[in-house]
């Protein structure tokens, strides 16, 4: 079954992939991710990508749509898990096209809910590997070795857009443009919440739970 898993920032979206893609080999698709890499590789997608990430601002539709709409073009297969796309239901029906036009098709729309006040210390504490893109926390899952990677030895560094003033437009973003999309998948009949307020590994077997796995 195909997935996607959506909530505000910092409810754990990456974190639950990584945990889907190593203990039931989902291909993981992160807008977010896909962005952060065509940034690195200072590509114009990148350079258009940075000028609205920067501000927590979301990159335009069509931009992004575009993006996803080539990564499934090239599946071969896998099951897969969109985190952070879609993100407003404009984007929300265009996948629904590109999904019919491919084939494809998701089976359930995963909510994590968290409750905004854990968000915050969430966010600032978050590192992140700029090889690998394991995410880390100073507090609840730290690194062994400070700033080193534990699975490929890379440097861990603070998302540029984990700064407090960016962070307060991403949430703001958030409640504007893609908490609608409950009420979307609701409608679907695909709509599932997770409460995200637990431990990673509590939420991920009820992630796990909701998969018939
Ligand atoms: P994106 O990278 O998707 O950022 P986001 O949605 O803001 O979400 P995050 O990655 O910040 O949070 P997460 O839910 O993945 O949490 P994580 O697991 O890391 O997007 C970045 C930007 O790109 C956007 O602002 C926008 O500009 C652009 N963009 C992306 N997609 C787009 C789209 N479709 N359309 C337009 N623009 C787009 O966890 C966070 C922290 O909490 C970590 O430190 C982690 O260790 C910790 N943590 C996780 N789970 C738990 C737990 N259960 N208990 C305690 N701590 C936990
Ligand atoms: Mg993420
Ligand atoms: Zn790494």
């Amino acid at each position: 079954m195909n997935i996607l898993l959506f909530g505000a920032p910092g409810a754990g979206k990456g974190t639950q992939s990584e945990l889907l893609v190593k203990k039931l080999s989902f291909l993981q698709i992160s807008t977010g991710d896909l962005f952060r890499a065509a940034i690195k590789n200072k590509t114009a997608l990148g350079q258009t990508a940075q000028s609205y990430m920067d501000k927590g601002e979301l990159v335009p539709d069509s931009v992004v749509i575009g993006m996803v709409d080539e990564v499934l073009a090239n599946l071969n297969g896998k099951n897969f898990i969109l985190d952070g796309f879609p993100r407003n239901v404009a984007q929300a029906e265009a996948l629904g096209k590109i999904l019919s036009q491919r084939q494809l098709e998701i089976g359930k729309a995963v909510f994590l809910e968290v409750p905004s006040e854990a968000l915050l210390s969430r966010l600032t504490g978050r590192r992140v590997c700029k090889s690998c893109g394991a995410v880390y926390h100073i507090a609840s899952k730290p690194t062994h070795k400070t700033g080193v990677c534990d699975s490929c030895g890379g440097e861990v560094i603070q998302r540029n857009d984990d700064k407090e003033d960016v962070i307060a437009t991403r949430l703001k973003t958030y409640a504007e443009s893609t908490a609608p999309l409950k009420q979307y998948y609701k409608s679907l009949g695909k709509l599932v919440a997770v409460d995200g307020d637990r431990n990673s590994e509590e939420v991920f077997v009820s992630i796990k739970a909701e998969l018939g796995k």
